[in-house]
């Protein structure tokens, strides 16, 4: 396995890839997928779009090397999601040193299958081997399944805040590395 890979139980983390962008583009496209995080009818974005988005994560990752996006692949090297982090010092109000910001969402019809949980586990074993101490998500009050997911895997609850992008509450919630 190429050694940017990272292996979970039953899914891998590999860095985003240009021919990613098509998977990406359908991800952020479906509306169900994307509502929790402002864009209830999708992000809309076209071919071009994505192409620039790429074009500056390649810039931030090999200059800065503050982020990383992974594809999520099933045990079949099938892409079912995307996973990311990016060094924060001020998280929507919450601070901390060796903080990372994370986020994870998979393709709908791979919900359910304790898939996320796997990926999840395995980028905050990753992120505490690289460092990090503290990793953050913000996920919508309304989320029940990413509030679970962040709930089983021990992050606790922080501040509540409202965000204008969602029109909705939403909540900091952290995981800190203990030892
Ligand atoms: C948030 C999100 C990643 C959670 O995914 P998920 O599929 O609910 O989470 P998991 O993969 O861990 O699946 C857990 C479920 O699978 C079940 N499951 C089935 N097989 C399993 C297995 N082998 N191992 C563990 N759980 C398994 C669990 O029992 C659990 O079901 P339950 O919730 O009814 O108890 C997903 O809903 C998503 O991508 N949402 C859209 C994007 C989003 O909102 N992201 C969060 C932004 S903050």
């Amino acid at each position: 396995m190429t050694k940017d890979f990272v292996k979970g139980e039953r899914i891998v983390l590999r860095p985003t890839s240009r021919q990613d962008l098509s998977f990406l583009q359908g991800l952020w496209n479906d509306g169900e997928v994307m509502r929790y995080v402002g864009y209830p009818q999708g992000l809309g974005i076209d071919g071009q779009g994505a192409w620039r988005w790429f074009q500056l994560l390649e810039e931030h990752r090999y200059r800065d090397r503050d982020r990383q996006h992974w594809i999520v692949e099933n045990e079949s090297g099938r892409p079912i999601g995307e996973a990311f982090y990016k060094l924060e010092q001020d998280y929507c109000g919450y601070k901390a040193s060796k903080m990372a910001g994370i986020d994870l969402k998979l393709a709908r019809k791979f919900w359910g299958r304790g898939y996320a949980s796997d990926a999840l586990r395995t980028l905050v074993r990753y992120l505490f081997t690289q460092g990090f101490r503290v990793l953050v998500v913000s996920p919508s009050l309304a989320n029940e399944a990413a509030l679970t997911l962040y709930d089983r895997l021990g992050f606790e609850p922080k501040h509540r805040f409202w965000a204008e992008e969602t029109k909705a509450e939403h909540q900091v919630w952290a995981l800190t590395n203990t030892l």
